[in-house]
Order: structure tokens, then sequence, then C-alpha cells
């Protein structure tokens, strides 16, 4: 102590503690912090090189041998397993040519295929991972639980997708698909991963019960007898005023022409 106390005045003290304190806080930290992230299956190493081999076959061009995005597609490091699961599975990429958006197309990779791809994605960067059935299967839920998905859809997809989820236009040539025949698993992707100009719908935002609740909701809009009469594709009362205008106006135009014609020939 007394050694210590005698040189407290020393120059170099005040450089000595600080490099001390900083090595205090580092050795801390790094017993503190918690363990780095890391993706629920980063998949196997022998998945992970086959997934890597097709990437660079069949994605590569346009995202870059690493997934790190070029001048034709975009970075795809920390998009996750779940986002290339969904854009392949549904055929989406790869993408055929540049367009304004990547249509649903026939899936051209096996599903082992799909699963290598995305084990070599998530090494990339952590993301969502694929979600399991009990994730998105809408299994056990009651009427309330679907009418809730149905106020969830209305207030979070109907926007874009309308209100019975048969699809809209969007602008600069984009669209909001319809909804009908699509899969529990593609439904819950898409809420996970935003593709294109769709929101993210994180855990945080729309829990993994209210992802199901809006699944089974749209499942029953699928199932649900028709009331009768024609379903103009659901498009609700705008569109169906928008129809007896252009068949009612239509016909009156009709019946003016052939009244024109008639007095013509009368002259
Ligand atoms: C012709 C170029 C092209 C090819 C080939 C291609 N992609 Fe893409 N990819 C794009 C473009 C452009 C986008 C962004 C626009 C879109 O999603 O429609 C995209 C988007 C994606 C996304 C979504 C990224 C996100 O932010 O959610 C994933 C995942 C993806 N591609 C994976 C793949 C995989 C895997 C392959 C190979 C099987 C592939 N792509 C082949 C051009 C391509
Ligand atoms: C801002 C507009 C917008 C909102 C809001 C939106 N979506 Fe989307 N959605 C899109 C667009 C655009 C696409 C097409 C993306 C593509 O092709 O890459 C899409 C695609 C999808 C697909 C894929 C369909 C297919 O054919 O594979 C599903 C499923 C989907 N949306 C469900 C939802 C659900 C459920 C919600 C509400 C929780 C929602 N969307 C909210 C714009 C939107």
């Amino acid at each position: 102590m007394r050694f210590l106390s005698s040189r407290r005045r020393h120059p170099a003290a005040k450089g000595l503690l600080l490099v001390l304190a900083l090595f205090t806080m580092g050795a801390l930290y790094s017993l503190v912090a918690p363990a780095a992230q890391v993706s629920a299956d980063p998949g196997t190493s022998q998945q992970v090189a086959k997934g890597k081999a097709l990437f660079a076959v069949g994605c590569a061009s346009c995202h870059g041998l690493n997934g790190e995005g070029g001048s034709q597609g975009p970075s795809l490091v920390g998009v996750g397993a779940a986002a290339v699961d969904f854009q392949v599975g549904t055929g989406r990429m790869p993408m055929s040519r540049p367009g304004a958006q990547a249509p649903r197309k026939e899936n051209r990779y096996t599903d082992e295929e799909i699963a290598a791809l995305a084990a070599f994605v998530a090494t990339l960067g952590p993301g969502p991972a694929i979600p399991t059935p009990d994730q998105y299967e809408p299994k056990g839920l009651s009427s309330e639980d679907i009418a809730r998905g149905g106020e969830l859809f209305r207030t979070n997809c109907s926007a874009c997708h309308n209100f019975a989820g048969a699809g809209g236009a969007l602008p600069n040539g984009k669209y909001a698909p319809s909804l009908e025949g699509v899969s529990s698993k593609h439904l819950y992707q898409a809420m996970l991963t935003g593709p294109q100009q769709m929101p993210v719908f994180s855990d945080e935002v729309i829990t993994p019960k209210d992802k199901r609740e809006i699944i089974a909701y749209l499942q029953t809009l699928e199932t649900r007898p028709s009331q009768g009469g024609l379903t103009l594709g659901g498009l609700g009362p705008v569109a169906e005023g928008f129809w007896a205008w252009v068949l009612g106006l239509g016909s009156l135009v009709g019946f003016a022409i052939w009244i024109a014609a008639k007095g013509a020939r009368a002259r």
C-alpha cells in the first residue's frame, strides 16, 4: 500500500489507472455478456455446402456469390431461412426476368434443395427461421378466435389484399396477390418476412397466435358457402355499384344507338 500511495502522483499513474479500469470492464463484460445469438436451426455443414453450391448456380447471378446483393437483386444477409423457404417455395425465386414484381409460379426445387438453400442463406446473418407446423397450423381455435382473426385481417391486411382476400393493385405496376388457396405455411411466412411492398409483421406486432387466427379466418372464408347470386369476386359494394353503372349505362347507350339507327332508316 505504501508503495502505491507514494507513487500516486507519478505522471504515468493516470494513464495506467485508465488502462487498468478498461481492462477490468472488458473482462467483466465478457463474463456477463449473453452468448452470440444463433438461428434456431443452423443446418448441418453438409446441407449448407449443398445449399451454397445450388445458390452459386441458381441465385448468385442476381444476389452475388455470397448473397451480398448486386445490381439485379437485393442482399440476402439477414433475410433468414423463412424468406428463402417462402420465395422459393412459392416459385417467386429464382426470378426468371427482371420486372416490377416476381410472380408466384411453379417451384423448380425439391423440398430438400429448398432446405439446403435456406440453410445456406441462414448462415449469412441471423433472420427468422422456418416456422414449424405447430406455429402455423390453426388448430383448436374457437369461433371467437376466428372472428378476432377477421378483425386483425381487416385492420392489417385488407388495405392491400381486399377485405375478402381477393387481392388488389398497388402503384407502379405492383399488386397484392389473391390469398385464396395459399397454404398456412406460406401465409405465416409472408407475415414473418414481408415480401416486397408488404410490411413485416413481426411476432411483437402480430403474435404467433394472432397469425394463426388470421390464417383460420382466411380458411373459413374459402370454405364459406356462397349466399347465392353472383359473388362478383366478393369485391364489395363499391365494385358492385360500378358493375351496375357499367351494365346499366352500357345498355342505355346501346339502346340510344339502336333508336338512332332505326330513326335514320325511318327517314
Ligand atoms: C433474375 C434475378 C434473380 C435470381 C436468379 C434470383 N433472385 Fe432472388 N430476388 C431478385 C429480386 C429482384 C428480388 C427483390 C424483388 C422481389 O422480391 O420481387 C429478390 C428477392 C429475393 C428474396 C427476398 C429478400 C427479402 O428481402 O425478403 C429472397 C429470399 C431471394 N430473392 C432468394 C433467392 C434464391 C434462393 C434464389 C435462387 C434459387 C434467387 N433468389 C434467384 C432477383 C433474383
Ligand atoms: C402494403 C400492402 C400490404 C399489406 C398491408 C399486406 N400485404 Fe400481403 N402482400 C403484399 C404484396 C405486394 C405481396 C406480393 C409480394 C411479392 O409477390 O413478392 C403480398 C403477398 C402476400 C402473400 C403471398 C401470397 C402468395 O400468393 O404467395 C401472403 C400470404 C400475404 N401477402 C398475406 C398478408 C397478410 C395475412 C397480411 C396482413 C397481416 C398482409 N399480407 C398485409 C402487400 C401487402
